[in-house]
């Protein structure tokens, strides 16, 4: 923070609102996107990154409240930088981030020593909400709101693979999830704007873009349009056809899928587009249809399994991903063998697993038939092994595989491996043959998989 500033000189007065700032990111890929477009936003209007949460000018937790322990985690953060702030009262406390859309103004009250709470559809105006925070205010803002066109630039974390946001919010109301309260109404970016960005990525170098939704098979319902047919333009499946042709760019995936809309149309330019990978990030939450029926997912089991058939049938080394909640309220026993059974019977690759957790507003919160802690806490240990286990015979498939591995950086604990990862998504640590290989970022390299861990692999160049 700059001191000394005269009033009367505007350039001082600008500086003397900036400094350094510091963003801590909870939760998902959205809220890491949402992090980028902020720093970026930051760094336009003057500050700098600081080295050190504990000397930043500005404070920045973009909070996720997706479960209890989430948004705790956020509070005992949130306690220590109260607390430094009665040493250092410049010190600027920004909460965004799902939790800030949560609480809302109740938050100032909880914690006074915030000076600025805002939701996620805000994110676009930090600029002029820490301007009102200048005047002297404290500042929440949290009503609906419609999320303009990015106008910022987002400092983005790597050099080599950008997150694309295509449509914000979630219109799916499943019982247990506090997703919709906290995101709002689905609103799709328009496809030229998003093709620009994808350009524009490409334009800096990068290889690889991930397009980010939190149902994403629910872009373009809220657009303009229908084809000839009568079918609905601008769907998913359109966006990855006409984004497909952007130069430069050699990577296309996208997250997250609902099985409910996944359709044979989007399986299909999957598999005839080249750009897009052969990953799958398809969450089935439960293996039993009477628990899915509870979680107002609006699919079977049989339909699930039915996609992943769709998707072997044209891409056999597909690897398939997914999230499972365990211990969601009166799931039986039985109910709950279900779900091991699936992971088992599907061999994913990899399943994001929790334990139910109420959540503020949401149905599931308030039904009687609630699971206890040490049932809970039993299934996720158990869960937790399968998904394993599970993993780790899949990824013995990769062993003498010739694979292609897009370079992102060195092993961060061991520099003399490169770190990048396979079409499929697996974490691949390469051991150059010979260490004066001259590699760049975002270059493509085959590489012979010699070794199979659950969650990563690691192979040599092949040349
Ligand atoms: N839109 C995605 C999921 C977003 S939330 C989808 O529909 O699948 C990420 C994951 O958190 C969910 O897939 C779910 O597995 C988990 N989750 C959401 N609410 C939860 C809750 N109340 N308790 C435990 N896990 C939850
Ligand atoms: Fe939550 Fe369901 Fe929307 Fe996913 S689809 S974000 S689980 S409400
Ligand atoms: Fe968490 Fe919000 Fe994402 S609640 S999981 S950060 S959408």
């Amino acid at each position: 923070m700059l001191t000394n500033t005269k009033p009367d000189e505007k350039i001082f007065q600008k500086n003397s609102t900036t400094g350094s700032y510091w963003i801590t990111t909870f939760g998902c890929q959205m809220n890491k996107a949402d992090s980028e477009r902020m720093a970026g936003t930051l760094e336009k209007m003057g500050y700098t990154r600081a080295d050190n949460e504990l000397n930043a000018d500005l404070v920045l937790y973009n909070t996720c409240t997706i479960r209890d322990n989430a948004e705790q985690k956020v509070y005992s953060f949130l306690g220590k930088q109260a607390k430094r702030k009665h040493k250092t009262p410049s010190l600027k406390l920004v909460v965004a981030g799902c939790l800030a859309q949560q609480e809302g103004e109740s938050l100032l009250r909880r914690v006074p020593e915030l000076d600025l709470v805002m939701g996620p559809q805000h994110v676009n105006n930090l600029e002029n909400l820490l301007g009102k925070v200048d005047l002297g205010n404290q500042v929440a803002a949290t009503e609906e709101n419609f999320i303009s066109e990015d106008i910022t630039s987002a400092r983005r974390e790597s050099s080599i693979c950008g997150w694309v946001n295509i449509i914000y919010g979630c219109n799916e109301r499943c019982s247990y999830c506090v997703v919709p309260y906290v995101r709002g109404k689905e609103q799709s970016r328009y496809p030229n704007a998003i093709k620009s960005e994808i350009q524009k990525l490409a334009d800096a170098n990068f290889k690889e873009v991930t397009l980010l939704g939190q149902n994403i098979d629910a872009y373009g319902r809220d657009l303009p349009g229908t084809t000839k047919e009568g079918r609905k333009e601008n769907t998913l499946t359109d966006l990855l056809y006409y984004v497909h042709d952007v130069q430069g760019i050699r990577r296309i995936r996208f997250a997250t899928s609902h099985p409910r809309y996944f359709s044979k149309r989007l399986i299909q330019a999957c598999y005839e587009l080249d750009k897009v990978c052969e990953h799958f990030h398809i969450p089935f939450q439960s293996g039993n249809d009477e628990i899915l029926k509870q979680m107002s997912r609006g699919y079977t089991i049989k339909k699930y399994k039915n996609i992943i058939e769709n998707i072997r049938s044209l891409m056999p080394d597909a690897s398939i991903t997914a999230d499972a909640i365990v211990a969601f309220p009166g799931e039986t026993e039985k109910q709950y063998q279900d779900t091991l059974k699936l992971i088992t019977e599907i061999g994913f690759d990899q399943v994001n697993t929790a334990a139910y957790s109420p959540r503020p507003n949401t149905p599931a919160a308030v039904w009687s038939n609630q699971l206890s802690e040490e049932v809970k806490k039993a299934r996720l240990q158990e869960i937790n092994d399968l998904v394993e286990k599970t993993a780790r015979s899949r990824n013995k498939r990769y062993i003498n595989n010739i694979e292609s591995v897009l370079i992102e950086g060195l092993n961060p604990k061991n520099s003399s491996q490169i770190m990048g990862r396979t079409r499929t998504n697996r974490l691949t640590f390469v051991v150059p043959k010979n260490i004066d290989f001259n590699f760049s970022l975002g270059d493509e390299i085959d590489v012979r998989i010699n070794e199979a861990r659950p969650f990563s692999l690691t192979g040599e160049l092949y040349l």
